[in-house]
This record gives C-alpha cells, structure tokens and sequence, in this order.
C-alpha cells in the first residue's frame, strides 16, 4: 500500500503538515519523530530531518522503513539562478552534493567516488505533479532545476556564479540531495520543492530570517496540490 512520505529539515517547514495532517500516531528514533496519518485521504508520514546531509540521510532511511514508498521533500533554498526571486519553487529534476570534493584524486566536483552515480534523477512523474501542481498555485513562480545540497548556508555572490557555472544548480540547500541519494538506494521515487528565501548572496542571512516562513508556506501549498492530485 502506498505511503507518501514528507519530510522538511526545520519546524518552519513542517508547521503546515502539523496544521493540516490528521495524525493518527507517532514514533521516535534516532531523535527524530515521524507523524503518521492521512491527508487529502491519502497515507501520508512525516517528519522533520534536522539540517544537513547527515540528519536527512539519516532521516529518510528511517522513513523508508517505516514503509513511505515515494518522498516528498518540502522547504526552502537560496536561490542561484538568476532568473529566480524570492517566494520562486523549485522542483528538482536532480540533486547533487555540490561540497563533495575528491579534486585531488581526479574526481570531478560533486562526484562521489566509486559510487554508481552522483547526480540523482528525481522521479519525472512527480516533477511533472509538481511542476504543473505550482504552477497552479504561483503561475509564472516555478522552475524545474537541479537543487545543490551542501553542509553550508551560501551567502555570497562568487559562490553564487561558481555554482551556478560549474554544476547549472537553480538553487542551494542542505538536504535534499543527501535525500535524492538514499531514495537512490533504496530504489524509491522522490521530489525536491523549494521555495526561495533567499538569493544566497552577501544579504542572504537577513532575507532567510525574514523569508522564511513565508517561503516555507509557499512550499507546503505545492505538497499540498500534490497530494491532493496523487
Ligand atoms: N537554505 C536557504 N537558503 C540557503 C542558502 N543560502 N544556502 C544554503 N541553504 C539555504
């Protein structure tokens, strides 16, 4: 039987699914808590990871047992294409970890040695969903694009351009590839959604405090029309 599995990494990012869910139970492991319930009459579980691509690969294996047979990844991201502002979604079509660096060994960047790959392919029917699903809800705000993970909150404009040059990433965030590989993994089906709260430049510290919850909103109104239309 199928379990959507939502996972956000802060309470921000979360607080709409604790809103909106009706939660029928709940467990603990490894520090995190898993919300089971229906939404939209839909099995749906949920958590929140903590930040980072430790928390969210640990975060989403634990989901994964307890049986969520696709993800969906809700949040919010500093925005490294050009083209995209703040409130902007992201779907990913892939994730990579843009601070894996094995340079010195001939790796190129982002290249996770002697793994079958590196750049992991979101699922196309749930891109679809979720590109048609926020352009729905913010007509003219939504981007498909690769979403660049790393264990570091961007704030300047050289690493803006380098990012964006180097790996074509549309926006930066902490988790989701971590998310994207363990999917990967596990064979199971998944999609990144982020809302823009920030443009992950040298004003990015004070946009995030104050786009954050705005932006986390708009995120949850995506995996809202998804789960809706599953
Ligand atoms: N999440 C939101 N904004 C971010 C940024 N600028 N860098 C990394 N993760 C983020």
């Amino acid at each position: 039987t199928t379990k959507i599995g939502i996972i956000g990494a802060m309470a921000e990012e979360i607080e709409q699914l604790h809103r909106h869910v009706d939660v029928t139970s709940e467990f603990t492991k490894a520090g995190i808590t898993y919300y089971e319930g229906s939404f939209h009459g839909k099995n749906v579980i949920f958590c929140k990871s903590g930040v980072g691509k430790v928390n969210a690969a640990v975060c989403t294996q634990l989901l994964l047992e307890a049986g969520a047979t696709s993800v969906l990844f809700t949040g919010v991201a500093g925005a490294l294409d050009p083209a995209l502002n703040i409130g902007d979604i992201v779907v990913s079509t892939s994730c990579i970890q843009h601070d894996m660096d094995v340079t010195p060994l001939g790796f190129a960047k982002g290249v996770i040695p002697y793994h079958p790959r590196s750049e992991f392919a979101a699922d196309e029917q749930l891109v679809q969903l979720a590109y048609e699903a926020s352009e729905r809800v913010f007509p003219g705000h939504s981007l498909k694009g690769k979403v660049l993970s790393g264990d570091q909150f961007i704030a300047d404009r050289g690493t803006v351009e380098g990012l964006h040059q180097t790996l074509q990433g549309a926006c930066a965030e902490m988790e989701g590839a971590a998310v994207a590989q363990v999917c990967d993994m596990n064979d199971i089906p998944f999609v990144v959604i982020r809302s823009m709260s920030d443009k992950a430049d040298g004003s990015a510290h004070v946009n995030f405090a104050e786009f954050t919850v705005q932006a986390s909103e708009n995120s949850f109104r995506i995996i809202d029309e998804i789960v809706k239309s599953l």
